[in-house]
């Protein structure tokens, strides 16, 4: 193996604050609804990819353990798009590290794969495009086109058939400091995963049309709270988005619930700080932290709030963070 066939990416994970859930082509991988998120500085993944002559087969060591059959399984096909892109027919070793707790509703699938994309594609020697590596990572998980960018960055929602469908960064970095307040509320990985719940919301929940026909009304408000950096309107936005797609996850059938007790005292202490006139307003995805959104002035005292909540193991405090960087080649 020569070290000319390698390269590293480091990608950071994203919150979307105007929820994806939901798919209009499955095979395609492409979102039901327009998404809005933020990259952030603290959580990412760091992914090394070595093209090798003698491999037979790809083989992947996440956070220095074997992967499993499953994991390893999408990493390859996630890599067959790298291939197929650059022309390369080599199997590949990779070794990816998350700096944050994996599969536990963090987005390391969306930093895993941006990381995955991108080390890849420059692995090969070919210069690919951030667009098209957001193309790349979109097909392996929706939320990975988003994290090739940084700040604040948008995705569409696809057309059946729409295979280009790439995101985008509405906002860089430095935009709006904004803080997102994260409280961990459980150890371990979650019980079903997004493609699987958003499937299931899909097939079986009864609501799962009204969360369609009402997600990119949101989504448009978050983007102009964005925009104008308008905390309040994108905290409205952002928790309506995120109880709607919970809702429609709760109503599938078997049910999809990712909450737990802890998560339900720190939507009480987020009401809370609200009630005292503070802007604090939460997110989760799909799994049991809360993460609450504020100004940089307040994420001191949010911070606390989390902390001082029944049940809350740990709590972080993130800033929007940077666009995937690759190095080694
Ligand atoms: C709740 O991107 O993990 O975090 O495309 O099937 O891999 P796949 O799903 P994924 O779903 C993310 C869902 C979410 C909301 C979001 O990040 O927009």
């Amino acid at each position: 193996m020569t070290s000319k066939n390698s390269a590293t990416a480091r990608a950071h994970s994203n919150i979307a604050l105007a929820k994806y859930w939901g798919k209009a082509d499955v095979k395609l991988n492409l979102p039901a609804v327009p998404s809005l998120s933020m990259t952030l500085d603290k959580f990412f993944t760091e992914t090394t990819v070595s093209f090798d002559s003698k491999l037979k087969a790809d083989r992947l060591l996440l956070n220095d353990k074997p992967a499993s059959k499953p994991e390893l399984a999408r990493a390859s096909r996630a890599l067959d798009t790298v291939r197929q892109l650059t022309g390369v027919e080599l199997r590949a070793q990779v070794n990816s590290k998350n700096n944050f707790p994996t599969a536990a509703g963090l987005a390391s699938s969306a930093s895993g794969f941006a990381a995955l994309v991108a080390a890849g594609c420059t692995a090969s020697g070919k210069s690919v495009s951030a667009t098209a590596m957001s193309r790349l990572a979109r097909q392996a998980s929706a939320s990975a086109a988003r994290s090739i960018f940084g700040g604040f960055v948008e995705l569409g929602e696809g057309k059946p058939g729409q295979a280009t469908l790439a995101a985008r960064e509405i906002a860089p970095e430095e935009h709006w400091d904004v803080r997102l307040v994260v409280a961990i509320t459980a150890e371990g990985k979650k019980s079903v995963g997004s493609t699987e719940g958003m499937e299931r919301s899909r097939k079986t929940s009864p609501v799962y049309e009204a969360w369609i026909e009402n997600a990119p009304k949101l989504f448009k408000q978050v983007k102009r709270g964005v925009l104008e950096r308008d905390l309040h309107v994108v905290g409205r936005a952002m928790e309506q988005s995120t109880y709607a797609f919970h809702a429609c996850a709760q109503s599938a059938w078997p049910s999809v619930r990712y909450w737990n007790p802890t998560t339900l005292e720190v939507l009480a202490t987020v009401d809370r700080l609200r009630a005292k006139g503070i802007g604090a307003y939460a997110t989760m995805d799909a799994g049991p932290h809360v993460k609450v959104l504020c100004e940089a002035d307040d994420a001191a005292r949010v911070r606390r709030a989390l902390r001082s909540t029944d049940g809350v193991l740990s709590t972080l405090t993130t800033r929007p963070g940077p666009g995937v960087r690759t190095w080694g080649r």
